[in-house]
């Protein structure tokens, strides 16, 4: 029996926009995902996609257990994390010798499989290494780690990650003339934000046009601004929709010694905050016992 566990990750630039090729940034976060897997004969990991194509690419049978910390359906990679944790305990567990790239690639083509072909390597990336990751064209570039104070707003609307990119996919097929400057002003705005990585006060107003710019491709949600403008109010840098959008969660950056206001701020509108910040570990192997 092996566990191991992967963070979860925030979009701070460019989620949507990744699917095309377009460029993204993106930061693994501290809640984790932890994977317990177990040798045998038969099969026990119930019905999750991901789950079942794990087992299926490493060519084994077992057994699973999950014990995650980050929310489901939000937004904060919980699939990738739990897809990237299950492919490193399989590996471990059955001494199959995958080095971290093959599992991260593995675990791309999972999540593409799952999402009916249209993914970025975003969310796999950001869990299987930790840090913080520039992505362009399906490439992933490591940047410098940042201290950011975030504050997530969950807003407790579910979503559904491969209907949302859907959704953007009509629109670009239905409305190229509106869609495709809507997803190349999402670029300009990450390429700004890679001149700004140590400025957070201008990190804050580029999120804050990030956020604009996804309602406009369809993929925003009132609860979401409504979290996003109470964060903005209560002092915050910038705020934005994270992941998928049509609910799940939003981002703050904030200053440090606003975080807890700005998270009752978050509280009082009837979302779930979490005060976190990077996550520099990638995947890894846990103690069991
Ligand atoms: C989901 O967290 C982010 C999307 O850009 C999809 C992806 O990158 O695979 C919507």
């Amino acid at each position: 029996m092996t566990t191991w566990s992967a963070p979860g990750k925030v979009f701070l630039f460019g989620e949507h926009a990744v699917v095309y090729g377009k460029p993204g940034i993106a930061m693994a976060i501290k809640p984790r995902v932890y994977v317990t897997v177990r040798k045998g004969n038969q099969s026990h990991y119930g019905k999750s996609p991901y789950i079942e194509a794990c087992f299926k690419e490493m060519g084994v049978r077992g057994s699973i257990y999950i014990n995650s910390q980050l929310p489901s359906s939000s937004g904060l990679g919980s699939s990738a994390a739990v897809t990237v944790a299950t492919l490193a305990a399989i590996n471990d567990e059955y001494n199959l010798g995958r080095n971290l790239e093959e599992l991260a690639d593995i675990a791309f083509l999972i999540e593409k499989n799952v999402q009916k072909g249209r993914a970025s390597p975003t969310d796999t990336s950001v869990s299987a290494f930790g840090g913080m990751f520039f992505i362009t064209e399906g490439r992933r570039r490591r940047l410098a780690p940042q201290n950011y104070n975030l504050v997530i707003g969950n807003s407790m609307v579910s979503h559904n990650t491969s209907r949302m990119v859907e959704l953007v996919a009509e629109l670009k097929k239905n409305n190229p003339d509106i869609c495709n400057p809507v997803l190349e002003a999402i670029e300009g705005v990450t390429m700004e934000a890679m001149k700004y990585l140590h400025d957070p006060q201008r990190l804050g107003k580029l999120m804050d046009i990030n956020h604009a710019l996804l309602d406009a491709i369809g993929v925003g949600h009132p609860v979401l601004t409504r979290l996003v403008l109470a964060a903005r109010v209560t002092g915050a840098y910038g705020a934005k929709t994270t992941g998928a959008g049509g609910g799940g969660c939003m981002i703050a950056l904030t200053p440090k010694n606003f975080r807890n206001r700005i998270a009752g701020a978050i509280e009082v509108f009837d979302g779930r905050a979490i005060i976190t910040s990077i996550d520099t570990e990638g995947v890894r192997k846990e103690n069991d016992g």
